[in-house]
């Protein structure tokens, strides 16, 4: 046993070696400076599309590693590892657990590593830990306040939908990861915003789908089965959790004849956009995933290469180091915004 281990080090040893030997390749190194990028999960909707807009604004600018964590915290932390070690200049983070940031920082600051985090925001005190760190993504309470306007417009615009007649709302919500600030703050302001501007509410279920359509769908077929018509608003931290909501509600039969549930959602993906265009989705809340990648790499890059992390940039901080990108409603009257966001 011991002799494999050996040879297998021997080998290792010899390919990393060969590895250095190719390593000088590139005379612009500088130039394009390698960048570690994590993943929380490839199959996030919504983290595609940010993905995509990171790669594109590294064209020629960047030699980007990206890795893709499986939701599995501990795997992030040896991707971060080895990025480390494949030297790379900077990463950029797209954490697990949110509350994890220590744990990384702590790794990059032993090896005097910037860190731009993105979409998953750390703790006010983990981004004040470490200097050489910040963050990109957007004020998670605003897509909640937008979002709660959404449903208080469209519920004075359909006075039918009270099927009860009550005057109140009973709505189902689906949230996004406990945990995650966007889902916390999504769930606390959209229906706080609808009561703060004069209309009461019921909560028949709040429970998380955790971004995920599949999971949506088994928890909206579940509340059907047990409240029926009595619910009158479905409200979704993402939109993959408003679509998978929607199939198991266009399984029931509503959207076809009289039958209709009113759905709202965050994010803006193109699949929700289609359901807007539908007349099935009420409306959602763009968060623009072509800029935060944009912003992202931009910020990683300036300080891979050294530079002040917003040379050259449009992006402003806040006092935690972040850039916060705005979010928009958008119904079918803008849908136009969203669609162009998204076509990038
Ligand atoms: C998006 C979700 C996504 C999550 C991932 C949120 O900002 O709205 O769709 O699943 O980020 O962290
Ligand atoms: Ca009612």
């Amino acid at each position: 046993m011991k002799k494999v281990v050996s040879l297998l080090l021997v080998l290792l040893l010899s390919v990393s070696l060969i590895g250095c030997g190719n390593k000088n390749k590139s005379a612009d190194a500088e130039a394009t400076p390698k960048v570690g990028v994590t993943i929380y999960k490839y199959d996030d909707n919504f983290m595609s599309f940010v993905r995509r807009a990171i790669s594109k604004n590294a064209e020629d600018k960047a030699e980007l590693i990206f890795n893709n964590s499986q939701n599995d915290q501990a795997k992030q932390n040896e991707q971060v590892e080895m990025m480390i070690s494949k030297g790379v200049k900077a990463l950029a983070i797209n954490l697990v657990d949110p509350q994890a940031a220590a744990t990384i920082i702590s790794k990059a600051k032993e090896a005097d590593m910037p860190v731009v985090f993105f979409n998953k925001e750390p703790s006010v005190e983990d981004m004040a830990s470490y200097a050489d760190c910040w963050y990109v993504g957007t004020n998670s309470a605003e897509s909640g306040v937008i979002q709660g306007e959404l449903i208080f417009d469209s519920w004075k615009a359909h006075p039918e939908w009270d099927k009860n007649g009550d005057g109140k709302i009973q709505y189902v919500l689906l949230k996004g990861e406990p945990g995650h600030p966007d889902a916390e703050a999504r769930t606390k302001y959209s229906m706080e915003t609808v009561v703060d501007k004069g209309i009461q509410v019921e909560e028949l279920e709040l429970q998380t789908g955790m971004w995920d359509s599949v999971k949506a769908k088994e928890l909206m077929d579940a509340w059907l089965a047990k409240h029926g018509d009595s619910i009158e608003y479905v409200v979704a931290n993402n939109d993959a959790m408003a679509l998978g909501a929607i199939s198991s509600l266009q399984a029931e039969g509503y959207f076809s004849g009289d039958k209709f549930m009113p759905v709202v959602g965050v994010d803006a993906i193109p699949d929700a956009l289609t359901k807007i265009e539908d007349g099935i989705l009420v409306g959602s809340v763009l968060n623009d995933a072509a800029n935060q990648g944009k912003a992202t790499l931009e910020l990683v890059l300036n300080v891979a290469k050294g530079e002040a992390v917003l040379e050259g940039t449009e992006w402003k901080l806040d006092e935690n180091k972040a850039v916060r990108v705005p979010y928009v409603p958008i119904t079918l009257d803008n849908i136009q915004i969203a669609k162009d966001c998204y076509s990038e």
